[in-house]
């Protein structure tokens, strides 16, 4: 019998793992359940004789692949999938899948309610700022963004992106306005929300220099990945601009220095929250589930990555 786990050391939401346990069910597979375990160790053990793995943010390095002696296919329940040894994944022919735009808007909202958030000073009762009238610019124009942009619409921002993935007119005819440089789209906007995967060409890449060229109210929003922020470049910026800000889902390794030094400037979740809904654990799990009856059954490889 075909044997899927389901490893989230973060929990899907129970409705999610029902619906992932019936889908199982009725295509006649066994559904194992590794959830909110905390050592390496514990998914290593899990992983020996299952075909198939659901994961969010989990690691699946050599280690893990070499482990899962079974493994025929993994699907990462999300869009970015740099926990993932693709490399070695290939060399052991397995699939590795993701599930492109299933928590997108689960993103996005939290982008938005934590640029509020930072503006109405953590809701203390004193005095903030609001978003109407103010520019946001979207570095990266894919699902988050494009949905991003539409609430940022709803609230009176002007919003501009850049995306060189993305045709310029796509983008103009969802009323937003296209920077064809990443400098331009800095310079522009007093908000910038960075939508990046992690790729070696986008690690480091926000750095001071770019930072810098934001105007007055400078607001950084990082609901993407750690790795594509240049922390001493961030650190700097701090240091140079009384008026930056940087509220993100995705703490840096700087983080108790930032939290200690430029309270009311600086907030990053507990924990990765973004795509942390019933909705959208509902939208990725099932649409994982689903992904791996159809390979395994039919040998359908769509939003394979590998
Ligand atoms: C993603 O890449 O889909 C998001 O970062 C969500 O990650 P999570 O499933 O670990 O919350």
């Amino acid at each position: 019998m075909t044997k899927v786990l389901l490893a989230t050391d973060k929990p899907f939401a129970s409705v999610a793992v029902q619906g992932i346990q019936k889908i199982c069910d009725e295509a006649g597979f066994e559904l194992v359940k590794l959830e909110s375990y905390t050592k390496k160790e514990e998914l290593l053990q899990a992983v020996s004789h299952v075909d198939a793995i659901i994961i969010r943010s989990d690691i699946i390095d050599n280690e893990v692949i070499e482990a899962a002696k079974d493994l025929k296919i993994v699907v990462r329940a999300g869009a970015g999938y740099d926990n993932v040894d693709l490399a070695a994944a290939s060399a052991r022919n397995v699939c590795v899948m993701n599930t492109p735009g299933q928590n997108s808007n689960a993103v996005a909202e939290l982008g938005m309610g934590m640029m509020v958030y930072l503006n109405r000073n953590g809701f203390n009762g004193t005095s903030g700022s609001e978003l109407r009238g103010k520019t946001l610019g979207l570095h990266a124009y894919g699902n988050i963004g494009k949905i991003m942009g539409t609430i940022a619409k709803g609230f009176g921002m002007e919003v501009r992106a850049h995306d060189p993935f993305v045709e310029r007119a796509r983008i103009e005819n969802d009323g937003v306005l296209c920077d064809d440089t990443v400098t331009a789209l800095y310079s522009s906007c007093q908000y910038v929300a960075v939508n990046l995967p992690a790729t070696e060409k986008t690690k480091g890449s926000i750095n001071y220099e770019l930072l810098s060229k934001m105007p007055s109210g400078a607001t950084l929003v990082n609901t993407a990945r750690k790795e594509i922020i240049d922390e001493a470049g961030l650190l700097k910026m701090f240091e140079a601009r009384k008026d930056f800000r940087y509220i993100t889902d995705v703490a840096p390794g700087c983080k108790d220095e930032l939290q200690e030094k430029y309270s009311g400037r600086f907030f990053a979740t507990p924990k990765k929250m973004g795509a942390q809904t019933s909705e959208a654990n509902i939208n990725a799990g099932l649409a994982a589930a689903r992904q791996i009856v159809g390979f395994i059954k039919n040998g359908d490889s769509t939003f394979k990555v590998n």
